[in-house]
Parts: C-alpha cells; structure tokens; sequence
C-alpha cells in the first residue's frame, strides 16, 4: 500500500512533496495516532513526527503508556507536506481520507488516539473543535473502535502545562480501554 501512495497524484500537495510520508510503527499495533499533516523533518526523512511534535509523542508514549514508537502506529490526515506548513484543506484532505481508512482497516487497533483538530473532526464526522471533544471516549468504524481524541504534541510544544496535563490524561484513557 505504501507503494502505490509512494505514486499518488490524486491531490496538488503531490507537486511539492519530497516523499509521500505514509506511515510508522507496526501493522500489529494495538494503537494508532492520526496526525495532521508531514512538516519539513517528515518531508526530508519519509517519516512522520521527526520533529518537536514527534519528540514529545515519543515522550508520552514511553512515559504514559510504556511503549516505544515501533510497538504503535502513527499516521497522518494528509500524507504530503502542505506548502509552508499551511492548513491541509479540505480538498485535499478528501483526496487522502481512503489512504488513512485502508491504514486504520489493516492495523485494526483496539484504540485510535486523534491528536488534534483536523484528524479529530475527520474521523468523528464533527466541526466540534478538539477542546471540546477531548476528554471523552468514541467510536470509530465497523467493526467499532475506541476513538480518543487528544491535542496536537504542536499544541502543547506551544500552550504549557495545561494542554500537556490533558494529554497526559488522555493517554491514561487510551491505556485503560487497551487494558479492558
Ligand atoms: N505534525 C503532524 O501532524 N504530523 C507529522 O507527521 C509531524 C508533525
């Protein structure tokens, strides 16, 4: 599947990528994270959440659910880096969305972790913005899946204690429905 995205041109983002950033981790995980959209380290490498964000996710999950990256999946919303970091829009978003559904079929997790407003508000069919979702548990998908939405790593790198506070939190969250 990786391979076929590698050659996707189905929406304009296709024009400036370096690489398709597909996705990471193991097609056995029992959780998966959906992103936003690569930056330029994900650009460069071919790896989603290299960067800041990527470091504080490699952070949480050691310290709240005691795994490592290659024992999780993490995708993202759109698979290639929107020019200048911009919003992924929606056109494009559509465009990517059977990509991420084929992931989230094949991984099959117990649990899906959104981290943020754009994976959030796709996979839950809302335009409730993540400060207002997060906190709760979802459904995702037939059969049903566990959905936690939590903030964007970006969010925190950026809000402080707080939003790291909740994050943690919903980490916790997703930890228990694994364990249940
Ligand atoms: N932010 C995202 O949403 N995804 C990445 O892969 C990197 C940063």
């Amino acid at each position: 599947m990786a391979d076929d995205a590698a050659a996707c041109t189905a929406c304009g983002l296709s024009e400036g990528r370096t690489q398709v950033v597909f996705g990471d981790g193991s097609p056995d995980a029992d959780v998966v994270f959906v992103g936003e959209a690569p930056g330029a380290r994900e650009d460069e490498q071919g790896v989603p959440f290299v960067g800041r964000s990527g470091q504080l996710l490699d952070r949480l999950l050691a310290e709240e659910l005691g795994v490592e990256r290659a024992d999780v999946y993490i995708a993202n919303v759109v698979k290639c880096r929107p020019p200048d970091n911009r919003d992924p829009r929606p056109d494009e978003i559509a465009a990517c969305r059977p990509w991420l559904a084929r992931q989230l079929d094949l991984v099959d997790p117990t649990v899906i972790i959104t981290l943020g407003n754009f994976a959030s508000r796709l996979l839950l069919e809302t335009a409730t913005g993540i400060t207002k979702l997060r906190g709760a548990d979802y459904r995702y998908g037939d059969p049903p899946r566990h959905l936690v939405p939590t903030f964007h790593p970006a969010a925190a790198l950026r809000g402080g204690a707080g939003v790291l506070a909740d994050m943690r939190s919903d980490f916790g969250r997703a930890r228990d429905l694994m364990a249940a």
